[in-house]
């Protein structure tokens, strides 16, 4: 039966290949993006989060069936909390009473294998038990930090994010509501993020040692979409808070027993 999607990131990658397989299989996609999208909306701002709520409460009617919030930024700057945390979140609690609409939502968003490298501690804590003001306020000094120090942005952000969910998902508002929520987590995907990682080999080999990929390597988008679509498709309809590594082995190479 066809469902009404709504897809962060639809104009890049991994965003780009999940709307084109959910059109594919017949469904209705609501993209939205920075830009080239059916809504275009910066979810770094908060006016630009509440257009989006706004503009895909317009477009559906009043109700869809999935949210995937693919959308994300990997530079070091505090843009990148703006966009992978609080934009990810404003994105599944604005458009959460529109899935209590649907006879089986469902919800996803993308995380990343980097969620396991060390965090910074402060704005990890800021975002999950600080204040908004605060993280951004750590994000900007890390950006104006060295290399080394802004580097943790993006996968701290992402730590962030993937415990959020695991937070969220047994609530009322999402599994007491028949929501499941989960994450996917993955390696190195070939998209314009990561071009710079994956052009030559040089890069290639620096990029494997900190992201051991021994099943098959980096891979291509099409790859996490079809994941996506399994997890915001009806026969989802039990995993709860999960964080599913799609990363050719990282995980389990770098955690191997401590996560079972
Ligand atoms: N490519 C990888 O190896 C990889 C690995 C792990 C996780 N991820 C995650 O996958 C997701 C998709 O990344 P991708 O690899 O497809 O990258 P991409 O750069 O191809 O796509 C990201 C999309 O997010 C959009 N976006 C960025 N800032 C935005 C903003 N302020 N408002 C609205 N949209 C904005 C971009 O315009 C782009 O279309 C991201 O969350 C990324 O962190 C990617």
């Amino acid at each position: 039966m066809s469902r009404t999607y709504v897809v962060t990131g639809s104009a890049s990658g991994i965003g780009k290949a999940t709307g084109e397989l959910l059109i594919e299989q017949g469904h209705r996609v609501i993209g939205t993006d920075i830009r080239d999208a059916d809504i275009v909306a910066d979810l770094s701002t908060a006016a630009g989060r509440d257009h989006l709520v706004q503009e895909v409460t317009r477009v559906s009617g009043g109700s869809i069936d999935a949210v995937l919030a693919v959308a994300g930024l990997a530079t070091p700057t505090a843009a990148t909390v703006a966009v992978n945390y609080y934009g990810t979140i404003a994105t599944l609690e604005g458009l959460r009473p529109l899935l209590l609409n649907s006879p089986n939502p469902r919800a996803v968003v993308v995380s990343s294998m980097a969620a396991i490298f060390p965090p910074d501690e402060t704005l990890l804590n800021e975002l999950l038990d600080g204040s908004e003001a605060k993280a951004m306020a750590r994000a900007a000094e890390l950006e104006a930090s060295d290399a080394q120090q802004s580097s943790v942005i993006y996968g701290t952000t992402k730590r962030a994010l993937s415990r959020w969910i695991r937070r969220q998902a047994p609530s009322q508002d999402w599994a007491a509501a028949s929501i499941p929520l989960d994450a996917v987590s993955p390696g190195v995907v070939y998209t314009p993020m990561t071009a710079d990682m994956t052009n030559d080999a040089a890069s290639r080999a620096q990029i494997a040692a900190m992201a051991p990929m021994p099943l098959n390597g980096f891979f291509e988008p099409r790859g996490v979409a079809t994941l996506l679509t399994w997890l915001t498709s009806e026969d989802n309809a039990h995993l709860c808070g999960q964080i599913i590594y799609i990363d050719g082995g990282s995980d389990a190479v770098l955690r191997g027993d401590l996560v079972w």
